[in-house]
């Protein structure tokens, strides 16, 4: 089994462990670092996003006590494609969340969330949580909002990116609860909160139960980004665009199910934030080639690669790149189309997109990998 990897050591060890030849020509798989390609990452949870030595450390500093397959050094064996498997990635990842208690704990999530994008070439972050479970520790919902944003502000200046924060709902809870949250984040509306989302499992919580609350945020100027095309078919995903009104949608992926539905999402432009090594952590697909990201491509489709939950499936951003790579044997400018796909379908400021896209740009025309001829002198 894989184990938990930091960014930098990650995308050296995937690029030298990938198919392609060392002296392969740049066009056809060149191999360009991935993590000096600017990026933005869209498809990022709160607690996922932990680094497994923190978690760790928080659990031993408030006595919580993990199952211990959270305490082992390789990321757990999921399968969630049935309630059971679902059920087991729900009670971990709830076992991680339980060991942030305090507003220092958020700032610290936050800052090494942060700190971890800017080292594998993240410009750009938008990470998404469901305030609702920590506000019984933190003192409330409101209060809970404003810790987060504020470090989540603090994080962003310190490591040099921008972060943008999705409130997201929990599709099992009760619908009052997300209108309440979509109230709330309404009024943090450009004060760092640029989005909408809706997670958890779409198998017992159906989009037609949140359309109210998807109606309160857009009121508020808030882009819709639930989830959906993960553990259900093209109808979930159907259901995002015609109730949720979803511009952006998390995984998205069995939408290749549906031929009409991809021609629906190319012509709307919806982008599908795309998680490798999450689908195959959970099982939505065996293998990374079954990966359907070149038939998504192909349809016109604009993907954003996310990594989900790091801290679960042990693998960051700069690994899907790397997985694409390998998997697809994607060149350095189809690496590159993604990662702008990636800035033009974010949420951030014109000029932050600007910056991104124009690095990216300069990734590809610069110089490329050195040959083997010149590291020979
Ligand atoms: N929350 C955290 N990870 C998730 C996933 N992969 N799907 C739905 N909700 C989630
Ligand atoms: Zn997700």
């Amino acid at each position: 089994m894989q184990g938990r990897s930091e960014p930098v050591a990650a995308e050296a060890a995937a690029s030298a462990d990938g198919p392609v030849p060392a002296d392969a020509p740049v066009s056809i798989g060149g191999r360009r670092s991935l993590s000096d390609l600017p990026k933005a990452h869209l498809h990022l949870h709160f607690t996922g996003s932990m680094r497994h030595g923190t978690l760790l450390e928080l659990a031993d500093r408030h006595g919580v006590r993990l199952p211990d397959v959270l305490k082992a050094a390789a990321p757990p064996e999921l399968r969630a494609t049935d309630e059971r498997g679902w059920f087991r990635f729900q009670r971990l990842y709830d076992a991680a969340r339980s060991v942030l208690r305090t507003p220092d704990d958020l700032v610290r999530l936050l800052r090494e969330a942060a700190e971890d994008e800017r080292a594998e070439g993240s410009g750009w972050l938008e990470i998404q949580v469901d305030p609702t479970s920590y506000a019984q520790r933190l003192g409330g919902l409101t209060i809970t909002v404003e810790l987060i944003l504020a470090a989540a502000a603090g994080a962003a200046w310190a490591a040099g990116i921008g972060i943008g924060v999705i409130l997201a709902a929990n599709r099992t809870k009760h619908p009052l609860e997300a209108r309440t949250l979509a109230r709330l984040a309404g009024q943090y509306t450009g004060r760092g909160v640029v989005g909408f989302g809706l997670s958890s499992d779409e198998r017992r919580g159906r989009a037609a139960d949140f359309d109210r609350a998807f109606a309160i945020a857009a009121r508020s100027g808030l882009a819709a980004m639930p989830h959906g095309g993960e553990l259900a078919g093209p109808a979930s995903v159907a259901d995002c665009l015609d109730l949720l009104h979803a511009t952006r949608i998390g995984h998205g992926v069995r939408a290749v199910e549906d031929p009409a539905l991809l021609t629906r999402l190319a012509a709307a432009g919806t982008v599908l934030e795309v998680c490798p090594t999450s689908n195959l952590a959970l099982g939505v697909f065996d293998k990374a080639e079954d990966v359907p990201l070149p038939r998504l491509r192909e349809a016109g489709i604009p993907i954003a690669l996310g990594a989900d939950d790091p801290l679960l499936f042990g693998s960051r951003l700069v690994d899907q790149y790397a997985l694409v790579r390998s998997a697809f044997g994607a060149s350095d400018a189809e690496l590159a189309e993604l990662a702008r796909s990636s800035a033009r379908g974010s949420q951030a400021p014109d000029s932050v997109k600007a910056q991104l896209l124009a690095g990216i740009d300069r990734w590809l025309t610069g110089p490329g990998p050195a040959s083997p001829a010149s590291t020979q002198g």
